[in-house]
């Protein structure tokens, strides 16, 4: 049996050149393998601990869909759903909330984070802690145990989450018999490495973003951004910094390879950051304008989900019946 790899996006804003050199790039390049059986999903009832308003909801829930197909998603191939659509997944998390010890989830990183920043601030440490986030493990460990997942691409910041499922899945297993599958993570190493404008690692919550899929106009003003040191064009450059990093990321060796001799013979950074543009919108061009195709095409988009519910849905529904005998139901 081929081994199975899932994944989720969370809609919670527009996807970033993090998102998709970490997470997005390998995770489609594992599905063209056909080692794989590949299921890649919108976690959009995960975005609920976030989202404000309904219409954010639906404008990020198309952005991530039409962002994973104009990043070469094949929908023939790859098991492409919405979260929400599968209610076997919120079936199986009342289930794993009744085997997962309170402790478990007090020692979630998101969790956590939250009660420290609390007690600094001498709040209640429960303070602004809706089950939306306390449960959220518990959630993302049904939509992996719910298909027999053996590898679940996923960035560095989701470990703990893969861990926590695997400690679920042990404590059913060990109550009811074996069920389910342990989960093992697959984290890019470029997620180490890649940075943000400022030098920090790429995330939303540092602010050092460059969003993946937006005009070139855009593109141009986020690359103008990225934080350089003072030295002059003449000067030699250090092959370390941020700019370097990024272009990289979008050219071939033999680019990289003259790039970096002229960075380093003193290209200067505004001459460097045209240059970056260049080879990055290149890269992008294609993908961006698969994306706006499907942005405007959403019925297609409703379509391609709806199959791939329907794939989605006649596993889960035979894997849940399989977990309702075991626990008597
Ligand atoms: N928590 C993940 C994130 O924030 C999204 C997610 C939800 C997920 N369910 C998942 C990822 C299952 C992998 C597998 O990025």
């Amino acid at each position: 049996m081929k081994k199975r790899v899932l994944t989720g996006i969370k809609p919670t804003g527009y996807a970033h050149l993090g998102n998709y050199f970490g997470m997005i790039k390998p995770a489609i390049e594992m599905s063209k393998s056909d080692e794989f059986d590949n299921f890649y999903f919108i976690a959009d009832y995960h975005a609920l601990t976030t989202l404000k308003t309904k219409e954010e909801m639906i404008e990020y829930t198309y952005n991530i869909a039409c962002t994973w197909l104009a990043c070469g998603l094949d929908p023939d191939k790859v098991v492409f759903y919405r979260q929400s659509d599968i209610p076997e997944t919120f079936e199986l998390n009342w289930i794993l909330c009744n085997v997962t010890p309170k402790g478990l989830m007090n020692r979630a990183h998101a969790y956590k984070a939250v009660v420290e920043k609390n007690e600094e601030e001498n709040e209640d440490k429960d303070f602004g802690v809706n089950m939306g986030l306390y449960n959220y493990p518990i959630l993302m460990a049904a939509d992996i145990l719910l298909f027999d997942t053996n590898y679940v691409p996923i960035g560095l910041d989701q470990k703990q989450h893969i861990e926590i499922a695997r400690d679920i899945a042990n404590a059913f297993n060990n109550k009811y018999g074996k069920t389910f599958t342990e989960p093992e993570e697959i984290i890019q190493k470029e997620v180490h490495t890649l940075v943000g404008l400022d030098g920090r690692k790429m995330s939303k919550s540092y602010g050092n973003t460059i969003q993946l899929f937006t005009t070139e106009d855009v593109l141009r003003k986020s690359i103008n951004r990225i934080v350089t040191d003072s030295r002059l064009p003449g000067e030699p450059k250090d092959l370390d910094c941020t700019l370097f990093k990024f272009y990289k990321l979008f050219a071939n060796e033999k680019q990289t390879k003259d790039f970096g001799d002229r960075l380093l013979k003193g290209l200067g950074w505004g001459d460097a950051k045209k240059e970056l543009f260049e080879v990055a919108n290149d890269y992008i061009k294609p993908m961006r304008e698969k994306y706006n195709y499907y942005m405007s095409h959403k019925n297609e988009v409703d379509q391609i989900l709806k199959t791939g519910t329907e794939r989605a849905r006649t596993i889960a529904r035979k894997n849940i019946e399989k977990i309702r005998k075991k626990i008597g139901v």
